[in-house]
């Protein structure tokens, strides 16, 4: 097998169980083989990871077990616009899974039209991650998973009491709380459902996995794999955008902003760490071609321009990351740069909204 990048952090990837002979078999005769483990959770005993993820690295809460009934709860209250002070907004108007679930806008638009400063981040592969959010202030998925609510320019409740007093004018919501978690609905069990739902947004299996992890010759172009060579070495890339999820899970600072009058802190908000000033979390690079425009103020239509701007060292500011340096990359090496950054469309997210919601 061929072996070019040395992306994965640590353990042996596990090879798929799952043959083309097995499903042709299970679908021939009908049977439930534990070997269609598609259909497990993650985290559960007969469940493999998408080619080229580690399942040694995700991260599922003792009290927040992943249960079908539970995703599926969380999927409703995902894309259901009643949970927002006027019915409009539903997570999934800013996590569209049309486009990798961002919302394709620089910044996004919420309740009553309303301008937040930041650029909607994918919620896929969140399950290798604690802190959510481009400043990490969410420790946990379920954290993160009822913050929108009361941001007023998102969903536009006052405080959660609110959204839990609309969610039990529905009568199927409550029943279906009862039903998954044996209670009536409170703010954590939105978390908790909302969280599941989202732990099952993978992306896995793309070009770039096959031809890594497979050795599939073919599976990129060869100015992919000069790409892939290049962000491994040249361009540096590697130094935060490592791992099979692409990203060190820390925070820096690029200059983003710098070049601006309205200088977001990002990480420093939380931590209040002068180290931090201007830092933000290392997005996962997986689905990047499917979910421009770019950075956390999203000012970057193309991955041209985000490779353009590495090129040059980011922007020069007191807080700039050491590992930031002109790169003095080709025309050529940074068009085989962007080719390999398109090679990390997987699969394991792609989903239709649900049609109908509880009444
Ligand atoms: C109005 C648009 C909007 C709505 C509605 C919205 N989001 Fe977001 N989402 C964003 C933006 C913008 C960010 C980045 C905010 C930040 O980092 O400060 C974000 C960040 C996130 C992240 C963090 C991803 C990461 O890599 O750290 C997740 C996960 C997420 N949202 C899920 C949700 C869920 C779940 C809901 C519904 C409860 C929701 N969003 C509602 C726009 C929205
Ligand atoms: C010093 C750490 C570091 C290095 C080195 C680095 N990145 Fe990043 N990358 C980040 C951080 C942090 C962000 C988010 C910055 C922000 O929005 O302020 C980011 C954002 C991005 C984005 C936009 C992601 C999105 O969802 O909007 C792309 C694409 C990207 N990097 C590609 C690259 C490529 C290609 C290289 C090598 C040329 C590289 N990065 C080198 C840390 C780094």
């Amino acid at each position: 097998m061929k072996q070019l990048a040395t992306l994965r952090t640590n353990a042996v990837h596990k090879k798929r169980s799952i043959s083309g002979f097995w499903i042709i078999i299970s679908l021939l005769f009908g049977f439930s083989s534990p070997l269609m483990s598609w259909a497990a959770l993650p985290g559960e005993e007969d469940w493999e990871a998408p080619l080229g993820l580690d399942g040694d690295f995700i991260v599922i809460p003792k009290d927040n077990p992943l249960t079908k009934e539970k995703v599926e709860l969380g999927k409703l209250l995902f894309f259901d616009k009643r949970l927002s002070k006027n019915n409009t907004i539903a997570c999934g108007n800013c996590h569209l899974p049309s486009v990798a679930f961002t919302d394709g806008q620089p910044v996004s638009t919420g309740i009553h039209r309303l301008q937040g400063r930041r650029s909607a981040p994918t919620s896929i592969n969140r399950l290798f991650s604690t802190a959510q959010f481009w400043d990490g202030r969410a420790a946990t998925l379920e954290a993160q998973s009822t913050g929108p609510f009361v941001s007023p320019v998102e969903h536009g409740f006052t405080n959660h009491d609110e959204l839990v007093a609309k969610l039990n004018t529905i009568n199927g919501y409550q029943a279906l709380f009862q039903q998954v978690f044996h209670g009536p609905i409170t703010k954590d069990r939105v978390g908790h459902a909302i969280a599941s739902f989202q732990r099952t947004l993978l992306s896995g299996n793309s070009p770039y996995d096959r031809f890594d992890y497979e050795g599939e010759e073919g599976a990129i172009s060869p100015a992919a794999q000069r790409g892939l060579k290049l962000f491994l070495k040249k361009a540096r890339c590697t130094r935060c955008h490592s791992g099979f999820n692409f990203t060190d899970e820390k925070f820096h600072n690029l200059g983003i902003d710098w070049d601006t009058d309205h200088i977001d802190l990002g990480r420093f908000t939380v931590t209040k760490n002068p180290e931090d000033i201007g830092a933000f979390k290392t997005p996962t690079l997986r689905e990047i071609s499917g979910t421009a425009p770019y950075m956390h103020d999203g000012r970057f239509a193309t991955l041209r321009q985000v490779v353009e701007f590495y090129n040059k060292g980011g922007i020069k500011n007191p807080h700039q990351d050491n590992t930031i340096i002109p790169l003095e990359l080709t025309g050529p090496e940074k068009e085989d740069l962007v080719e390999f950054l398109q090679t990390l469309r997987g699969e394991g997210w792609q989903m239709e909204p649900p049609t109908k919601f509880p009444n």
